[in-house]
């Protein structure tokens, strides 16, 4: 039997896909295609309209796949699959089944009774019974492994439909998460990427509110993390700054093996729309811990998320995302046009702000960040980085990239020493639009 999982959305999307990977391979399924399959998968995603969009057509299109092959079971699982339910099975008539992001855990025992015995179903109860079963990993050698520490989400953005369809903040066991890295890092994985929607709220038990300055779990799993011998780099996606506390900055710094890069959500620069946006800061006091942050790790880089065009968006607010934007300096920002999702609370305001409005806001964002990037990399000619090696450029076969550990992305000519998930110095010779070119040094 073989299985095909097609993924939308986030890096969180991506590792349970994984997991379902290796829980059906466990089972005896092996990996086929989209066009030579025993069951197809559609990992979704809700966060904007767009992203639905996309997936159901996809998910209508492959249709005539069932005609021509009438035993092929066609499942929906993730976001999507919680936010619709029943409504997905009404209508996409060709699909089986729609299993929710709380019932990830179901899945092998579901496709075995369906493949015994045909129905449709839709299961989405939010169980809690999914964390800590979701623990499988693609086992073809690998660099690069992710972990999901905590799911679910408790902030409830006012923009948002993650808390909906993801449910209640809950984190794992430190014990089950030091586990895995270590199984990962046996398995050859050099690099560790952390996921949660609030990492940095790990170990609080769901309380909203962040915590004392001296006290985060989430810092003392970074401390045993960085024990683990042959591991090289922990990164971590994404948090919240209102819980990037003393304590945590502390341990960034103390461990060498935790990337000198934050992902650092700013969704807006005004105070004003961080308020209607359920933001518990304000530009200011972002402003201030992004300061702390550099004070404490030199060299640090930031990246972040941005919203344009929410509800009640003035010129005013913008120029003010704006601004904060180039103050900060971030090395990378992802830029979405505000997309109205049905059952988060900003979706019964009024729409205010024009699409083509909305569009020119993205663009100048775009426009100032390719300038941004272009002279941050520019400024980096000439200097010696340290790069973890990852394998052979995507556009170019005669050259390898890597990464630093502030997250830029280096090509080179690879040598015969080359190996993937090794630290090796590279002395940058040019830079492009997002990227650096450099020469192995012995
Ligand atoms: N938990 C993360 C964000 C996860 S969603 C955090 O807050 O740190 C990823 C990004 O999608 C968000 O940071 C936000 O910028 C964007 N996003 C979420 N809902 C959106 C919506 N309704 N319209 C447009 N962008 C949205
Ligand atoms: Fe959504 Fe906010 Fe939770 Fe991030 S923190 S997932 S933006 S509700
Ligand atoms: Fe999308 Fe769900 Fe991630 S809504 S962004 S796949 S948590």
């Amino acid at each position: 039997m073989k299985y095909f999982i097609r993924t939308y959305g986030c890096q969180m999307n991506e590792r349970d896909s994984e997991a379902i990977g290796a829980a059906l391979e466990e089972a005896g399924f092996t990996r086929g295609s989209e066009e030579d399959c025993d069951l197809l998968l559609f990992n979704t995603c809700s966060v904007r309209e767009a992203a639905e969009r996309k997936a159901k057509g996809k998910i209508g299109y492959i249709r005539k796949l069932k005609l021509k092959k009438p035993s092929l079971i066609i499942g929906v699982t993730g976001c999507m699959a919680q936010r619709l339910g029943e409504e997905l099975l009404r209508e996409l008539p060709h699909l089986d089944f729609v299993l929710g992001t709380g019932q990830m855990q179901r899945l092998v025992p579901l496709v075995q009774e369906l493949m015994k015995e045909r129905r449709r179903c839709s299961e989405t109860e939010l169980s809690a019974e999914v964390l800590e079963s979701m623990g499988g990993h693609d086992q073809s050698p690998s660099w690069h492994g992710q972990i999901a520490i905590t799911r679910g989400c408790n902030r409830f953005c006012s923009y948002c439909i993650v808390p909906y369809v993801r449910g209640r903040e809950i984190s794992r066991t430190k014990e089950s998460i030091l586990t895995e890295a270590r199984a990962l890092t046996e398995r050859g994985v050099r690099e560790i990427l952390l996921l949660g929607q609030n990492v940095a709220a790990y170990g609080l038990n769901g309380d909203v509110r962040p915590p004392a300055p001296d006290h985060s779990p989430f810092a003392e799993l970074l401390e045993e993390l960085n024990e683990i011998p042959g591991l090289l780099r922990i990164r971590f996606t994404s948090p919240y700054v209102s819980y990037f506390n003393p304590r945590l900055i502390s341990a960034m710094k103390n461990c060498e093996k935790v990337c000198r890069n934050v992902h650092l959500p700013l969704q807006s620069g005004s105070a004003r729309i961080l308020k209607a946006m359920n933001r518990q800061y304000t530009a200011q006091s972002y402003r201030e811990k992004v300061a702390e942050i550099r004070e404490a790790i030199p060299g640090i880089t930031f990246s972040t998320d941005v919203i344009v065009g929410v509800p009640g968006e003035e010129d005013s607010d913008f120029a003010l995302t704006r601004e904060l934007m180039n103050e900060v300096g971030f090395e990378q920002a992802y830029i979405f046009k505000y997309s109205p999702r049905p059952g988060a609370r900003s979706a019964l305001l009024e729409d205010s702000v024009p699409e083509e409005v909305n569009e020119e806001r993205n663009q100048i964002l775009l426009d100032d960040l390719k300038e941004r990037i272009g002279a941050r990399l520019s400024g980096l000619v000439g200097s010696t980085q340290e790069v973890l090696l990852e394998g052979v450029s995507a556009r170019n076969p005669g050259r390898w990239s890597g990464r630093t550990s502030t997250n830029f992305v280096v090509h080179f000519e690879p040598d015969e020493t080359c190996s993937p998930g090794t630290l090796r110095q590279v002395k940058i010779s040019r830079s492009g639009a997002v990227s650096l070119f450099g020469s192995l040094l012995p």
